[in-house]
């Protein structure tokens, strides 16, 4: 696979539009990775008490805040439309309801101020994040964590991507916020373990490690959290401190798996590519836990390691908009007529991992 890289670097500034799951959000980026503003509404209390995201509320969230939303991020930036050179929005993967709403609005405003439209993968605004942060270089390996994905990707440039592994069943996240409703922790079920885990033991309640060891690179969760929910039911003892001590070794056995299968895909990236570049994304590396473990594990295997700040770990409008400017350097922008993808893997080619049908 050929490398492109090229330091985008100037004055053009893209509107980013994300509305794939519960947050609204719009950013304005300039081209040499300032965030002229960051703007996010969230509709994640008025799911919590349906314990997940309803998607016809979120379509219906995103529809009535999306104007101020973006009105708010021209007011942070002291822009107006007059200003942009691009607008970048969501187009899948993701709830089709809210990605409907944002290409939407997205194309309209393009349309009007007749500037070039980019549909983003949202898989990819996780995937470049680092290159806005640290303004790092392909090729690196990419661990994507969130609600609905767990891969391991080696990313050569915009648009060209090798899937090493991805969950055969559930997400890392979806193994959090799936904890967390078993244990009563709430939702969303990650910042909730991670709290409860601060006070238990992570060695107190004997948990398994799927596909610890396997050859390849593929995750699997669902046994995890089959047998978090088994041991809890069984269990007398429903105090704070036991369940402390149940959020503590699931985040431990959640993190071993992650440990594990990024170790295995780092031999294999370093050996293809010679490099040794790590970067995490996606809401679950907000983890302290998490982020530690793999601190540790890039060091001991002399990798580099980036790690997003929270807040541009999780679902965000700027990476949206800096994944435009990855494609408006290279010339590249999208036909209006833009169909949104529910299902969009960023590797195409990529067989599915063994035991499971094709999914993005
Ligand atoms: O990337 P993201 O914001 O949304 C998408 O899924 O695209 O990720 C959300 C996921 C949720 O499953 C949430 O529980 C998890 O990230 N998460 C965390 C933490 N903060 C968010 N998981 C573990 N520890 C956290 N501190
Ligand atoms: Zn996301």
């Amino acid at each position: 696979m050929s490398i492109t890289d090229k330091i985008i670097l100037g004055d053009k500034i893209i509107l980013g539009i994300e509305s794939s799951c519960d947050e609204t959000a719009a950013a304005l980026v300039r081209a040499d990775r300032t965030i002229c503003a960051h703007q996010i509404a969230s509709s994640a209390e008025i799911h919590a008490s349906y314990g997940g995201v309803v998607p016809e509320i979120a379509a219906r969230q995103h529809l009535d805040i999306i104007d101020r939303v973006i009105k708010h991020s021209f007011d942070e930036a002291g822009l107006t439309p007059n200003d942009i050179d691009g607008v970048a929005a969501t187009g899948g993967p993701g709830l089709i309801g809210g990605v409907l709403v944002g290409t939407m609005t997205a194309k309209a405003i393009a349309h009007t101020m007749d500037v070039p439209f980019f549909a983003v993968n949202h898989l990819e605004g996780h995937a470049l994040t680092a290159r806005l942060t640290d303004g790092l270089r392909f090729p690196f390996l990419l661990l994507l964590v969130s609600g609905g994905h767990t891969q391991l990707l080696s990313v050569y440039g915009a648009g060209q991507y090798k899937r090493l592994g991805t969950t055969m069943d559930d997400a890392a996240g979806e193994a959090f916020d799936k904890g967390a409703a078993v244990l009563g922790l709430g939702y969303p079920g990650g910042p909730a373990i991670q709290a409860a885990a601060e006070a238990g033991q992570s060695r107190a309640i004997a948990l398994p490690r799927p596909r610890k060891g396997a050859e390849d690179c593929h995750f699997s969760f669902s046994g995890l959290k089959t047998a978090l929910a088994q041991k809890w039911q069984k269990t007398e003892d429903k105090s704070a401190s036991a369940r402390a001590d149940f959020a503590a070794s699931l985040q431990s056995a959640i993190a071993d798996c992650l440990i594990d299968r990024t170790a295995r895909a780092m031999e294999l990236f370093a050996d293809e590519t010679g490099q040794r570049q790590l970067v995490i994304a996606g809401g679950v590396a907000a983890n302290v836990e998490i982020g530690s473990r793999l601190r540790a594990l890039a060091s001991d295997l002399s990798f580099t390691l980036t790690i997003p700040p929270a807040a541009l770990c999780t679902d965000n409008a700027a990476m949206v908009a800096w994944v435009g400017h990855e494609y408006l350097a290279q010339g590249k922008s999208d036909s209006l007529d833009f169909a949104p993808r529910p299902r969009w893997p960023l590797d195409s080619a990529a067989p599915p991992p063994p035991g499971r049908g094709v999914r993005s």
